[in-house]
């Protein structure tokens, strides 16, 4: 028989609190403390019980609040103090998440942990910007890569990202964005591939900027879209531009800046 948990990975989408999971809603209503990262959205905290206490635990690029192991003792702490533990990560949180580390370091202490999943943010960016991530015209294949690294270099595998018929999604790639477009580029996408930067995807100040990757740099350093955003790059995001006025509201609201 599993072990029962008292522990709770909780992915808790890209920021709308309207794409929780029901299971995830259910866990936190049980919550005596919860952890958080800076990608939990403030509607999403306004669902936790008033009984539970909130802990920040949030990293933002180059300022960590705690480290990682830091994280990791303190929700060995709580749940071996027998409270229920709910740790909320944005997303999901085996995507780039840290889910994996930190059930790791449950495992190795003999505590068991529920992992829920969450709506990863390249899905509720492709849904609010109308871009989908497979088309049969377009991509049959789609990959995810973080433009981040460890020691904050790109060392991505440039010969499998730059194939015809895929799409690509890059977390945290917005600091890199010069590097990884002429990377693509150099590796044999064509200049005019188009390529789109959604800023706070599902959120009240969710954009979406469309271009190519020889025209995203510099419409991205013109218009200073603010952290979170993700870039999606292929041959997809052309069908934006047929469905742009056809989309229901959450889509056909957020401000495409330009085309290039
Ligand atoms: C550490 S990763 C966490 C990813 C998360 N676990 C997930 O599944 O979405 C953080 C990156 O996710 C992306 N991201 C998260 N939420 C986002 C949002 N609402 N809009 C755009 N990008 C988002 C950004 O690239 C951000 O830098």
């Amino acid at each position: 028989m599993r072990a029962r948990a008292n522990v709770y990975l909780v992915g808790t989408g890209p920021g709308d609190p309207e794409l929780l999971t029901l299971r995830a809603l259910k866990v936190m209503q049980r919550a005596d403390v919860v952890l958080y990262d800076h990608l939990v959205s403030a509607a999403v905290l306004e669902l936790l019980p008033r009984r539970a206490e909130l802990v920040y635990v949030g990293k933002v690029r180059a300022s960590h609040t705690l480290r990682q192991e830091e994280i990791n003792a303190l929700l060995v702490r709580h749940a071996r103090a027998g409270r229920c533990v709910v740790r909320l990560k944005g997303g999901d949180p085996f995507v780039f998440g840290r889910g994996g580390e930190e059930m790791e370091a449950l495992a190795a202490h003999g505590i068991a942990c529920e992992v829920v999943p969450g709506v990863t943010a390249a899905l509720g960016a492709a849904a609010c910007a109308g871009i989908p991530l497979t088309h049969r015209d377009h991509a049959q294949a789609c990959v995810f890569v973080t433009g981040n690294l460890r020691d904050g270099s790109m060392d991505l595998d440039w010969r499998a990202l730059a194939r015809p018929r895929q799409t690509i999604v890059v977390y945290m790639g917005l600091t890199g964005l010069p590097r990884l477009c002429a990377g693509l580029v150099g590796h044999g996408l064509p200049p005019t591939t188009p390529a789109a930067l959604v800023q706070q995807a599902t959120l009240p100040a969710q954009r979406v900027v469309v271009g190519s990757l020889a025209s995203l740099p510099a419409l991205a350093a013109r218009l200073a879209p603010q952290a979170p955003t993700l870039v999606i790059v292929g041959e997809v995001v052309r069908v934006r531009e047929h469905l742009d006025r056809l989309i229901a509201e959450p889509v056909a609201a957020t401000a495409a800046l330009a085309a290039g």
